[in-house]
């Protein structure tokens, strides 16, 4: 049996006429309070369709339903509370997750189906600052979490190369900057540079002017301007890949908004074509107002692209390349309404695939009640924040274990893992306040104490004889009738949750839901861990309970691999 809850649902839906598997499936809950069964149907969500009360329903459903994992079923208050036979539960769940190995969890939902995956995609020339770290943290789950299910993924960093800031960049760099300094602070001096242009424009606003006029000359394809544009990239790059190294995070593309830059003529061909665009004030723009939204404008008066027009672009060409089924764009939710206009333009071009265009918007990041802003020069960088991050990481393992081995390699394991979790911890919508103190608890919600607790597993399983990689005990030896203990049904009810976490993490576009499962199943190992004695005398009990714990070290391995947390085997 694969999955009980699907076994159930099967055998419900046999006994229902007019009741669809499917249904049911998503009905059947599980009740928080163990008086009431491990799972319980609503029968009252059935009453319309079947025409026919819920407590009928549920009666006739306790009388009939019998199976041998099922212990016995009550009917209440429109309720069917069904109790599984502990040992049948067990051994389903035991057999399942040690023949699939690190594939538990995993569905073949995409296959044949692509996912682009648009994230990160921090602007060059610009620090990369904690909202491109939370795009990047979270388009990175997505990406992991959607090939699991067996979508094909491609992950775009859609670089913000291209605009008005590069000729900000050039007005400054020319007036104030060195090729030397640039050299030796590389982005440092490109920010600082940025932060001065905006501190000199606010008492001289003829500097915006020239800095339009040098963004014109760069896209008519001037020699001078581009040769400092590539130069400033590629200064960037080389910063931003120390990041997604750090992270260990990578993407199948980087075609930024400049690689749009000669695919954008016939896209605006094809909006006058459409009639979509009308010219106001020698700009060009799409009316929208019937939608509720302002106007998106395609091209400024000097004949210059926008944002949205790279966008509308982006799409057009993503779907003619890697004909997706769905296409994702990580950003925060400042952007929202970026999103649903060029959307709209998508849709009102006649392209019916528009509805496979998500914007997965996320809550805004402060550091310590520190807000952040690029153009005043408040940025907290994220490197600064890793190597904090790791730094005090490290100090705590040398006052806990200083004996450790490779510890700069855990630290920056742990450090890094506290950062990523503490981003895809509630929901992402929500704002996030950045706390050292949270993020760094080994005994809190955080990813160190998911870590420690995959590392704990590891470590019982090194006591008792075995390799962490192989598997310890023969499945023969195991008895799983020896784990009906309140510890142990907590842990394997969590087990089994987990295909359907990733599931709807996926549907929800909301890797939280894996970070919260993570949780909630590292502590329910933990309770275990305290109540019982694992390396017992008893081989049948032992064995039962090295299994269960086997199964944990599967689980939160892939869980935390699914969220981009590496395992470290020793903390
Ligand atoms: N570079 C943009 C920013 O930092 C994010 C780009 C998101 N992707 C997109 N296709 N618009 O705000």
């Amino acid at each position: 049996m694969l999955n009980y809850k699907t076994h159930i649902a099967e055998k419900i839906a046999a006994l229902l006429t007019g009741a669809d598997e499917q249904e049911i499936f998503k009905l059947l809950e599980y009740p928080p309070n163990p008086e009431m069964g491990d799972l319980s149907l609503p029968c009252f969500r059935l009453s319309k369709a079947l025409k026919r009360p819920p407590q009928a329903i549920a009666d006739g459903l306790s009388q009939n339903l019998k199976d041998d994992i099922i212990d016995r079923t009550d009917s209440v208050s429109g309720y069917l509370n069904i109790f599984l036979s502990r040992g049948r539960f067990a051994e389903s769940v035991i057999t399942r997750i040690r023949n699939e190995g690190a594939k538990y969890g995993s569905q073949e939902i995409g296959k044949g189906k692509t996912v682009v995956i648009d994230y990160s995609s921090p602007n060059i020339a610009k620090p990369f600052h904690v909202a491109h770290l939370r795009s990047t943290v979270i388009g990175n789950a997505l990406y992991q979490i959607f090939s699991f299910l067996g979508y094909k993924c491609v992950g775009i960093n859609h670089l913000g190369d291209w605009g008005t800031q590069f000729g900000k960049l050039i007005v400054s760099y020319r007036l104030w900057g060195s090729a030397e300094e640039v050299q030796q602070g590389t982005i440092d001096e490109l920010l600082r540079l940025y932060v001065k242009f905006h501190e000199e424009a606010e008492k001289d606003p003829a500097l915006e002017d020239e800095a339009r006029a040098w963004f014109v000359k760069m896209e008519q394809g001037d020699e001078e301007a581009l040769a400092l544009w590539r130069w400033f990239v590629e200064i960037s790059m080389a910063e931003f890949q120390k990041i997604y190294r750090l992270l260990g995070v990578q993407f199948d593309s980087y075609a930024g908004e400049s690689f749009y830059n000669d695919k954008m003529e016939p896209v605006i061909q094809e909006l006058k074509q459409k009639n979509l665009l009308e010219e106001d004030e020698g700009a060009w723009l799409i009316r929208l107002d019937q939608y509720g939204m302002a106007p998106a404008l395609m091209l400024k008066k000097d004949g210059s692209s926008l944002y949205h027009t790279r966008d509308v672009t982006a799409a057009i060409y993503r779907k003619k390349t890697y004909h997706f089924d769905k296409a994702i764009y990580v950003t925060d939710y400042a952007q929202n309404l970026h999103f649903k206009q060029w959307f709209k333009v998508v849709d009102l071009m006649g392209y019916e695939w528009a509805g496979d265009l998500e914007h997965v918007a996320f809550g805004r990041v402060s550091i310590e009640g520190m807000s952040l802003s690029t153009r005043k020069g408040n940025v907290v960088k994220l490197e600064d924040l890793l190597y904090r991050a790791i730094n005090k990481t490290r100090e705590i393992i040398e006052a806990k274990n200083p004996n450790m081995e490779n510890k700069d390699e855990v630290a920056r394991q742990v450090g890094v893992g506290a950062v990523i979790f503490n981003d895809l911890s509630g929901n992402r919508i929500k704002d996030i306040d950045f706390s050292w103190e949270d993020a760094l608890n080994f005994e809190g919600e955080t990813g160190p104490y998911v870590q420690f607790t995959y590392a704990r597993t590891c470590s019982v399983i090194r006591k008792a004889g075995g390799d962490e990689r192989i598997s310890l005990v023969n499945h023969d030896d195991i008895d799983a009738s020896h784990l009906q203990n309140v510890e142990a049904v907590g842990v394997l009810k969590q087990l089994i949750l987990f295909t359907e976490r990733v599931e709807q993490a996926m549907q929800k576009l909301e890797p939280s839901i894996v970070t919260r499962y993570l949780i909630d199943l590292a502590q329910a190992f933990n309770r275990f861990y305290h109540g019982c004695h694992i390396l017992v005398d008893d081989p049948a009990l032992r064995s039962a309970r090295l299994a269960l714990v086997e199964c944990v070290q599967i689980t939160l391995q892939s869980g935390l691999r699914l969220i981009g947390l590496e395992a470290p085997e020793k903390i």
